[in-house]
């Protein structure tokens, strides 16, 4: 793709929402109109815009950009993660494949690039969709489960991570008054970023994560030798895809009828209970993870990655994502990232961080 004027590049989000989203729109429609004269549309629901008939999308405008829209939680194109154009879910219960529908909706708005904001999962597929259509592609990494390799950060994961932090804020205090044991659940899908850095940074005394599968006793023994030494209270953070040594994972049916991963808090709660006879109290966070107002780090990389994405699909570059490392924005090949996964490095500092705090890993 030139710098020509006269381009149009589309844009969309994919997959979970998270807060910074919109902060990645607003720098890909500044970048592009300003830096290049280009036109931007905004599709909306993630691929599902550009799948249906008629075609749903916006353009995007600097006027869009009141001074709102970086402060916005979601994500103002509307994303989703149901129906993997690939194999795509028809009313009939059958699945067909609209790939096509998705190149053919790309060639009718005259799209030249695309900017794809989502997980791995989405930028793969969104790769695969836009190779098919002839058009230049670039992912943008969010997930609150930090988990996209060959990035330090994903979008969302530094916001998520405040809320999780501000719920063993507001934990510990009543946990203190009442002397109880709170057990914190928060999301991460297989991997456990989340849990541990929230952990650490609020305090906590038991973390348990995917990556390290616990024994029950130890974690009973951790409460039970607190209050031997005359503490009461304790908080728990747990990751929702954490499982016992001689356990599974705990999932649930949503109403969509998928099952997901959730409800181990419950059970370990009432664990804890039985065993070290404290009183114990369970929070789910849940999609509070999701939602807000994004934070400053979150909102900083948002802007970086989107200036970039632009400018790699100036630069005439495709199947590359955007990544932070070492306190820049650098590009990856998306081949080289798609199929790998990055869950908690057990032998890396954090890990080493908890333990050296005395907090029980559960192994
Ligand atoms: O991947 C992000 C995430 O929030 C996970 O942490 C969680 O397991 C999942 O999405 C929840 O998905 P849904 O939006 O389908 O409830």
């Amino acid at each position: 793709m030139s710098e020509a004027q006269d381009k149009t590049i589309g844009v969309l989000t994919s997959g979970g929402d998270c807060a910074g989203l919109n902060a990645v729109i607003r720098a890909v429609v500044h970048r592009a109109i300003e830096g290049y004269g280009w036109r931007v549309l905004g599709i909306h629901d993630g691929a599902h815009g550009l799948i249906e008939r008629p075609l749903r999308f916006e353009e995007l405008s600097l006027d869009l950009f009141t001074g709102t829209i970086l402060r916005m939680g979601g994500t103002i194109l509307g994303t989703t993660s149901k129906g993997d154009p690939f194999h795509f879910p028809m009313p009939d219960g059958s699945f067909k494949d609209r790939s096509s529908d998705f190149a053919d909706g790309m060639g009718e708005l005259g799209l030249a690039g695309l900017i794809g904001i989502g997980g791995d999962g989405s930028l793969d597929i969104l790769q695969r969709l836009t190779r098919q259509g002839g058009i230049n592609f670039i992912g943008v990494p969010k997930t609150i489960d930090n988990d996209v390799p060959g990035t330090e950060f994903s979008v969302g994961f530094s916001t998520s991570l405040s809320t999780a932090v501000d719920a063993l804020d507001r934990l510990q205090p009543t946990a203190a008054s009442h002397e109880r044991v709170m057990v914190l659940e928060v999301m991460g899908r297989d991997a456990g970023h989340l849990a541990l850095n929230a952990g650490i940074a609020g305090g906590a005394d038991v973390i348990l994560i995917p990556e390290i599968p616990y024994r029950i006793d130890k974690v009973a023994e951790k409460i039970t030798s607190l209050q031997a030494a005359g503490r009461k209270h304790a908080l728990i953070v747990v990751s929702e895809a954490a499982r016992a040594v001689d356990g599974d994972t705990v999932r649930h049916t949503e109403t969509d009828g998928k099952v997901r991963y959730g409800g181990i808090g419950n059970d370990l709660g009432a664990q804890i209970a039985a065993m070290t006879g404290a009183e114990t109290r369970v929070t789910v966070l849940g999609h509070i993870q999701r939602g807000g107002v994004p934070g400053s780090h979150d909102r900083i990389i948002a802007s970086a990655f989107g200036v970039r994405a632009v400018d790699l699909l100036a630069e005439g570059k495709t199947g590359r994502m955007v990544a932070w490392q070492d306190n820049q924005v650098v590009d990856l090949a998306l081949e080289d990232i798609i199929g790998r996964s990055r869950t908690v490095d057990i032998s890396a500092t954090l890990v080493t961080t908890a333990r050296g705090l005395g907090i029980c890993l559960g192994d």
